[in-house]
């Protein structure tokens, strides 16, 4: 640990150190919403202090930060004291750690056997406590420093899913509830949209959005906020009867109407909290909001009672962190990527960091805009994110940071691999170059996207593979793929006989895909899987389509004007018609689609939603196409049917609002059986 080896001298000046630095970005977190550092690296510095304090007693100080939670409350809110303090927890960063938490909890209850712990999601997100007399909401609080928080009922009593009056039955006159506030990624999504087309400043991440939504003085600007809540705690509680396990409380809370994550789940032993660890991390991406670990409750309360707390945390309970998504590192240049259809990506090359499970040197700063809004400098400490297989982005920057005189990243005029002019539309916010087929870049990339796994899925074409035969000036064009012969293959580096017979063999079978695959892969801009499925369907064949004009375009399902007038354009232009003539004289000969006949589901629009437990979502989408229906991305009244999943958000709202018809996930099974 650093703290091994400091004279008491040293020791005393790092850990002021460290206490001016935990108490300012304690405010900048809890007061301002603005955090400067990613939480993983507040929480190094916290464990560093904790560590020299255990090693130097005589450091121990009451007020240290080690022994508080959030910070003072803002003086813009009314304050509440609480009356049960709002607790903290310990953190478990491995195994090791979590099994010498569960093996403390043993031996102060002097227990033997397998502890039963209630498992839970960490949300990242703003806790809050709700306090509902007679049932009835009467105040919403922040944690704040964990005795006094902010009342922010105006703002919380915005929420869709937060009661004013509790339901069912032996409500206590007085319950506070407490929990955790927080936004979906896809809310997060939308509302960055809007306010990039606002021309706004744009949120980090969605810890952020939520918190600055609930501590607002407008609860206009709150109700306009996608936020939703889950309950996990208990405040004070009078007349009534406290339930005897935390598992029993959630399950009260959920009955009287209050939002319970559906992941809870009593596990056993350290055994069963590394099951419930590891299968919560696998479904980290899916759940659709940010968790940054799980917490472990022992599940008795009156074991919770004897066990009591430490200072800021409870000793029942910790949280098992996850790998940060976040992490601060150093941004040393940026180069521009050319890709498929010629957008000039500024891409941030960064001293490598560990992020996300995966070392990372390369982010991508999406287009100039972006750079701009984000004021991202060369030589700026930058946040870098990685969340699961999207691709790295940078997502902030640390002004206090920023080097003297550190220049500002430029867009290059010219295409920094083909040399041609780089443009910008009017009205878009990419610019692309302009050497179309002509530039290496996009010829490359173009012929990647062809061989690519969901357009013809050449096996055996990888990425290298490609450029090196267009650098080696073998292919120019998707076609060229199909005159490659045996011993030219066999000669390349890193290729054998066998491996060329095999891509020979794969390039055959790719000769006779689906007419709605071949069309995805020429890759016309705007034409996804969906829009290629649909025109396919629609026109039958390549000639059909390259002679339909713009306004029989638009009759196809999801083809507005932008997309139709990239599809006509595509077949005007020479190059793209003699690829296509050549494809054709290269043997490539595009199944017609098979049209679902009366299939069951024919003409029959879905919406998926939520977390479907039997099947992925896109299992659920093929076996709805393969019965003739459509799956479209939201709900309108033209929807036929919602299937909601778990936690199922806002698009069931709207779907009961509209009238749809709200499948579960048996019920899609039903109608998929019985047509
Ligand atoms: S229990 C007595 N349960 O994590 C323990 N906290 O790092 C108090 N959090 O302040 C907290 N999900 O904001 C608890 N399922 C969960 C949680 C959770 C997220 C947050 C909460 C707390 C912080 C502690």
């Amino acid at each position: 640990m650093a703290a091994k080896g400091k004279s008491l001298q040293q020791a005393r000046r790092r850990a002021e150190e460290l206490r001016e630095q935990i108490a300012y970005h304690d405010r900048r977190y809890h007061r301002d919403d603005d955090p400067e550092i990613p939480d993983a690296e507040y929480d190094a510095l916290r464990r560093e202090l904790e560590a020299l304090e255990d090693e130097y007693p005589e450091l121990n100080q009451p007020d240290s930060p080690t022994r508080q939670v959030g910070a003072r409350p803002d003086s813009a809110f009314a304050e509440v004291r609480h009356e049960v303090p709002m607790l903290s927890l310990g953190n478990a960063f491995d195994e090791q750690e979590m099994a010498e938490f569960d093996r403390r909890v043993r031996e102060r209850l002097g227990v033997d056997e397998a502890v039963d712990y209630h498992a839970e999601p960490k949300l990242d997100g703003l806790a809050v406590s709700l306090l509902y007399v007679n049932g009835r909401l009467e105040r919403a609080a922040t944690r704040g420093d964990g005795q006094t928080g902010e009342d922010v009922t105006h703002t919380v009593k915005t929420l869709p899913g937060i009661p004013h009056k509790l339901k069912g039955k032996e409500i206590p006159e007085r319950l506070e509830a407490r929990g955790e506030i927080f936004m979906t990624h896809e809310g997060f999504q939308q509302l960055n949209e809007r306010a990039r087309e606002a021309g706004e400043k744009t949120f980090v991440n969605p810890r952020n959005a939520a918190a600055g939504a609930v501590r607002q003085l407008d609860p206009e600007v709150t109700r306009k906020r996608p936020l939703e809540i889950h309950c996990y705690g208990l405040g004070t509680l009078q007349g009534g009867s406290a339930p005897e396990t935390q598992s029993a409380l959630v399950d009260a809370l959920k009955d009287w109407g209050l939002p319970v994550s559906p992941h809870g789940r009593v596990v056993k032993g350290i055994e069963g909290c590394r099951e419930y660890h590891e299968e919560l991390l696998g479904r980290r991406e899916s759940l659709g909001y940010d968790i940054d670990g799980i917490v472990f409750k022992v599940n008795r309360r009156d074991w919770q009672q004897s066990l009591g707390q430490v200072s800021r945390a409870p000793r029942w309970a910790i949280a098992w962190k996850f790998p940060a998504q976040e992490k601060t590192t150093v941004l040393r240049a940026v180069k521009f990527q050319v890709g498929r259809t010629g957008a000039v990506t500024p891409v941030a090359r960064l001293e490598p960091v560990f992020v996300g499970g995966a070392t990372v040197s390369n982010a991508t700063l999406h287009n100039m805009d972006e750079v701009r809004r984000k004021d991202v400098r060369i030589g700026d400490t930058v946040i870098v994110r990685r969340a699961g297989d999207v691709i790295p982005e940078v997502v902030g920057v640390i002004r206090e940071k920023r080097p003297k005189n550190a220049p500002e990243i430029e867009m290059p005029a010219k295409c920094p691999v083909c040399g041609s002019q780089v443009e910008r539309e009017a009205g878009e916010v990419v610019a692309r170059c302009s050497g179309g087929l002509a530039c290496p870049a996009q010829r490359k990339e173009a012929i990647k996207h062809f061989a690519s796994r969901r357009a013809m899925d050449i096996d055996g074409l990888g990425d290298k593979l490609v450029d090196q035969l267009v650098s080696g000036g073998l292919i120019e064009t998707p076609a060229d793929l199909f005159r490659l012969d045996h011993d030219t293959l066999a000669g390349l580096e890193r290729m054998g006989g066998k491996s060329a017979e095999n891509l020979l063999a794969a390039l055959d079978r790719a000769r006779y895909r689906s007419l709605d695959r071949l069309l995805f892969a020429l890759g016309i801009r705007e034409v996804g899987e969906a829009t290629a499925a649909s025109l396919a369907r629609e026109f039958g064949s390549l000639e059909a389509l390259g002679e339909a004009d713009e306004e029989a375009l638009q009759k196809v399902e999801d083809v507005g004007p932008v997309v139709a007038a990239h599809i006509h354009r595509f077949f005007q232009q020479p190059i793209n018609l003699q690829v296509i003539a050549e494809l054709e004289k290269a043997g490539v000969k595009p199944e017609p689609p098979a049209r679902p006949q009366g299939g069951k589901l024919t003409g029959k629009r879905f919406v998926l939603t939520g977390s479907l437990s039997g099947m992925t979502r896109s299992e659920a989408k093929q076996k709805i196409e393969a019965a003739g229906g459509k799956v479209t991305g939201s709900v309108s009244n033209k929807t036929d049917y919602l299937v909601a999943g778990d936690e199922p958000g806002s698009k069931k709202d709207r779907a009961e609002s509209l009238g749809v018809t709200i499948l579960d996930e048996g019920g899609l099974e039903r109608l998929l059986q019985d047509g």
